[in-house]
């Protein structure tokens, strides 16, 4: 297991990130320039109160705090928010979707969806260009992010802009990671015991697979005849052996994401890991649960949540 773990690619060096620096061309950073506005501007819902970053906190690593957010109409929000870290790096998307082509697809659920409304822009594609449009800065930048199209203002641009931004949200600066790339061993004695057992005896990497602390993959670890109104990708699939499958979340920043769970039903991590419908975590020790979470600890990145790269923009034009 340790030896798997030290053959480990960092997350620096993975291809997709490579091949995005190597392409980083004047429209590549004005699409990451573009959608960074974009994902702090609230023109992009209905009624001008919310933007993607109303519900994703950067010093939350892009969670927020509550059980679930409502939307910019007070429509219940049906999930817990997760966090971004990463995210350029996972192929399937959200709680429990199998597919989705993207980031740029999937930035236009909260814009247009209507199950449940988040910021209510469906059939007002009109509006937003009308409102961006009025904008010199957002003219000058969408044109050089997208010269083929001649600037064109649409729920295409906006969301490949967003999707550029998102992409570049890389977390790989944590306790965690300074002990791999040199060696050390982590600060305490809990934390060296909690990532023995998260790699060993407990098996969560086997799910929770580092470095994503995610394989990317669905399971199911809450009883399958569990009585829910969101069955998860079975929603989507149609599929009854995909019952409360889900997405294994990543663990990245997982101290700064509270609550858990698709649903928001578990206040801490010690309740995150108990709920698992698994032989093993029923049976860990409170002891050992408290390793793991020390382990956790580790993986928190406070170069993430403070990276003035993710923050909001100042309102002066950069171009
Ligand atoms: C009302 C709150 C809210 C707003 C506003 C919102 N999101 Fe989200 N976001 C969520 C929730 C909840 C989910 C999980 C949805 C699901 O699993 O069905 C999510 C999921 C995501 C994911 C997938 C994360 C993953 O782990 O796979 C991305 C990426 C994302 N949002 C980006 C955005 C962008 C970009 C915007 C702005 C255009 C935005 N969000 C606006 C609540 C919100
Ligand atoms: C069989 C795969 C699997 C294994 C093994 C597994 N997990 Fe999970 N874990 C998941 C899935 C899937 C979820 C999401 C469940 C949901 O929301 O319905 C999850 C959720 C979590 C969460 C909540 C994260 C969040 O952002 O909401 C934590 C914390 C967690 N697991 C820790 C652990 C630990 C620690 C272990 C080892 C003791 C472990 N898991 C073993 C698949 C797994």
């Amino acid at each position: 297991m340790i030896y798997l773990l030290v053959a480990q690619p960092a997350l620096q060096a993975q291809p997709a990130l490579q091949a995005q620096s190597a392409q980083d061309s004047i429209e590549n950073k004005a699409q990451i320039e573009l959608g960074r506005r974009l994902f702090y501007d609230a023109d992009l819902s209905i009624n001008g109160t919310m933007s993607c970053a109303t519900c994703h906190e950067q010093r939350r690593s892009f969670a927020d705090g509550n059980q679930a957010h409502p939307g910019a109409l007070d429509d219940p929000g049906k999930r817990n928010v997760p966090g971004l870290a990463n995210i350029g790096q996972f192929k399937n998307l959200t709680w429990a979707h199998n597919h989705l082509s993207g980031l740029a697809e999937q930035s236009l659920m909260p814009i247009r969806g209507t199950n449940p409304v988040e910021m209510g822009m469906n059939g007002h594609e009109d509006e937003i260009r009308k409102r961006l449009g009025q904008n010199g800065c957002y003219q000058k930048l969408f044109l050089l992010a997208f010269p083929k199209e001649k600037g064109s203002i649409h729920f295409g641009t906006v969301s490949r802009a967003l999707e550029s931004f998102q992409k570049t949200f890389i977390s790989n600066q944590s306790l965690y990671d300074q002990m791999m790339e040199k060696g050390t061993s982590l600060p305490t004695k809990n934390a060296q015991r909690g990532k023995k057992l998260f790699f060993g005896a407990a098996q969560c990497n086997t799910c929770h697979t580092a470095p994503l602390f995610s394989d990317d993959d669905f399971h199911q670890v809450q009883p399958r005849e569990q009585k829910t109104t969101d069955y998860g990708l079975s929603d989507v699939t149609g599929n009854p052996k995909d019952k409360n499958v889900f997405r294994t979340p990543s663990l990245r920043n997982a101290a700064l994401t509270s609550p858990y769970w698709h649903d928001g039903s578990a206040k801490t991590l010690i309740e995150a890991i108990q709920k698992h419908d698994l032989k093993i975590n029923q049976t860990l020790s409170h002891q050992e649960i408290t390793e793991l979470v020390a382990f956790i600890d580790t993986l928190s990145d406070m170069t993430f949540v403070n990276n003035p790269k993710y923050a909001k923009p100042s309102k002066k034009c950069p171009y």
